[in-house]
Order: structure tokens, then sequence, then C-alpha cells
């Protein structure tokens, strides 16, 4: 495992070469359309976003864009748009997680209450919208309205799972789809759609990356570090959602741990927590699921194969492998 200040010493050095500029231009305009006269928006909105995060799906917007010869500006727009579109997601799913830290601040949520998350995200999305129209792709609006809706639809799936211990890897993979990949789908695909080529082989790495990058995600949930991930972790469990981790566990302990896990999944008492995340350990849940996302980021970077080599598919290439490896 690669130590996180190596992966951002990558991510910086990486933008120094090949995308830096056209990275600075797409935080400024994420700042600059922020803007409202409402306080309450700018102060919600600016909290979360100057927490920073890792901006890894505008990188693939721009990335893809410029790596299909992309010559034009909207790729910013678009880059923007992904990130808005991103962020109010995650202010709505820190109130339906229940989540106290994002991005190493307390959530929205915490701090101004469920109310503020859930209205300020509905700001982000239609703000995101009216860039989108901006754009005047219809291809590119298309991919990312369709991005949208599926997103709802996999994080209500996801809610209508939890206390579920019967959910199986494939229900997992359709809801993490839906809830993650989509989006690096659309991020991938809008890059080789404003260059006019081909989305097949882009938004096929799109995909995979976006499955990988959940699978990661919920392998941190159950071994990452608070600091380091600027997150909590330990909570899918808590909330009572089979991830992967513990999908492979439930499937492969004694009759007896498979019964504790079912009865801490159900009724989501905190007493058998601590010994069910030992299970997901001990069962070689961490080390199967990484085996899956590592698959995931391999499929990535065959997808890729398809484009001709420059600097931005060696980027693409390396996060993929990044999407795996990271600790944060
Ligand atoms: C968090 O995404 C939500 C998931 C899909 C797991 P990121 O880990 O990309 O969040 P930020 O943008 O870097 O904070
Ligand atoms: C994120 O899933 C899915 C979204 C689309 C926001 P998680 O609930 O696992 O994300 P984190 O762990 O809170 O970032
Ligand atoms: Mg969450
Ligand atoms: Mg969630
Ligand atoms: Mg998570």
């Amino acid at each position: 495992m690669v130590h996180p200040i190596f992966w951002l010493v990558f991510l910086a050095h990486s933008f120094q070469h090949s995308v830096k500029d056209e990275f600075g231009a797409v935080n400024h305009l994420i700042g600059a359309r922020l803007n409202s006269n409402v306080d309450l928006v700018e102060n919600v909105g600016d909290h979360i976003v100057n927490a920073g995060g890792k901006r890894l799906r505008p990188l693939v917007v721009i990335l893809s864009a410029m790596a299909n010869d992309y010559r034009g500006e909207d790729h910013i727009i678009a880059a923007a748009v992904i990130e808005f579109i991103h962020t109010a997601t995650l202010l709505h799913d820190d109130v339906v997680d229940g989540s106290s830290l994002r991005r190493g601040r307390n959530t929205a949520n915490s701090l101004w209450g469920n109310s503020s998350s859930v209205l300020v995200g509905d700001f982000l999305y239609s703000r995101a919208f009216q860039m989108l129209v901006e754009i005047g792709n219809i291809s590119v609006m298309s991919s990312i309205a369709n991005a949208s809706n599926l997103i709802s639809e996999g994080e209500v799936q996801q809610l209508s799972y939890v206390g579920n211990p019967d959910v199986d890897e494939l229900m997992y993979l359709e809801v993490i789809y839906k809830k993650t990949a989509v989006l690096y789908e659309a991020s991938a695909s809008i890059g080789a759609m404003l260059a006019d080529c081909q989305t097949k082989a882009m938004e096929d790495y799109g995909r995979h990356l976006g499955l990988a990058f959940q699978i990661t995600d919920d392998i941190l949930d159950y071994r990452g570090q608070v600091d380091t991930l600027g997150k909590n972790i330990g909570s899918d469990l808590r909330d009572g959602k089979m991830t992967l981790p513990l999908i492979y566990a439930h499937g492969s302990v004694s009759a007896s741990d498979k019964a504790l896990i079912r009865e801490v999944v159900i009724k989501r008492q905190k007493k058998n927590m601590i010994e069910v995340r030992e299970l997901v350990k001990s069962s070689g849940g961490l080390e199967y699921s990484l085996e899956v996302a590592r698959k995931q980021a391999m499929l990535a970077q065959d997808a890729l194969s398809i484009i001709p080599n420059n600097i931005y598919t060696d980027d693409l290439n390396n996060l993929a492998e990044f999407s795996v490896d990271r600790l944060l």
C-alpha cells in the first residue's frame, strides 16, 4: 500500500505536467458560480466546496477531453458541473447517512441542520443544470441528466436495502453502479462527446473506475483512518448496509457467526458490531473486496487501451491505480 502523501504528490505532479491550467480554471469557476443573494446558500456552499475534496471527477472530465484532443473551452464548464452534482449528492448523502465529518470538517448537516443541507444540495444541482445549458450540447446534457436520475435511484435503492442481510453481490453491484459509477461514466464520456469522438471506450473506462472507487470506499469504511479520509468510518455497518466486505463475510463464515451478522444488520444494535467488524476482517472480506476492486481498475485500463497513448491517457491509467491503492 502506497502512503497517501505519495498520491497527493502524484496528483499535484500530474497536474503540473498535463492539466494544471485547466484545473485552475475549473476551481476558479466552481468558486465563482457558487454565487447567490442568499447568505445561507453561500455559507453552506463555501463550507463544503472550500474544504477541497479530491476533485477526481472533474479531473476525469478534463483528462478525457484532452486525451481525445478536444480544443475548446466547454470541458472547464462540464468539469465544474460534475463537481457541483457530486457535491450536491454529498450534502444529501450526509443527511441520509447521519454523518458528522466530511472532507476533514464537520458536515453541513451537523452545523446548519438537515433542511439547509438538503436545500443547498438542491441549489447546487439546479446551478449545475443552468451551467449545462450554457454548454448547449444535447448529448452532454442527456448523459448528465440520466446520470443524476440514476444516482438518486441508486441512493433510494440502497435505502430500501437497509437492514436486509440478504443483499447479495449482484444487488450491491447494481446499487454502486447507480450511486457512484454512473457519474464517473458520465465524466469520462462527456470528454469524448465534447471532442466529437466515439464515447464507448471512455464510458467503459469511467464505469469500471467508478466501481473500483466505490468498492475501495467500502473497504476504507472498515479499515481506513478518520484523519486521512476526513470522514467517519464504520458507518456502513452501523447503518445496516451490506457492502461487499460484509457480503463476503456473511457468505463464508460459520452458521453461528452468520446468525450474528444477520442479527446486527437487522437490529443494528451496537453491542455486537465490534465482533462483526472482526469477522469481516478475519473472513478475508477486505482482501476479497480489494481483489474485485483491482479487477475493475484493470478493466478500466483495458477499456482505455484502444485510445492512442498520450500524457492524458497515462494519467487516466494512473488514476485507475489510485482508485484502489488510495487511503484517502
Ligand atoms: C465520496 O467521494 C463519495 C463516494 C462516491 C464514495 P470522494 O471520495 O471522491 O469525495 P471527495 O470529493 O474527495 O470529498
Ligand atoms: C456515496 O456513498 C454515494 C454518493 C453518491 C454520495 P457513501 O455513503 O459510501 O459515501 P461516503 O462514504 O459517505 O463518502
Ligand atoms: Mg455516506
Ligand atoms: Mg451513503
Ligand atoms: Mg462510504
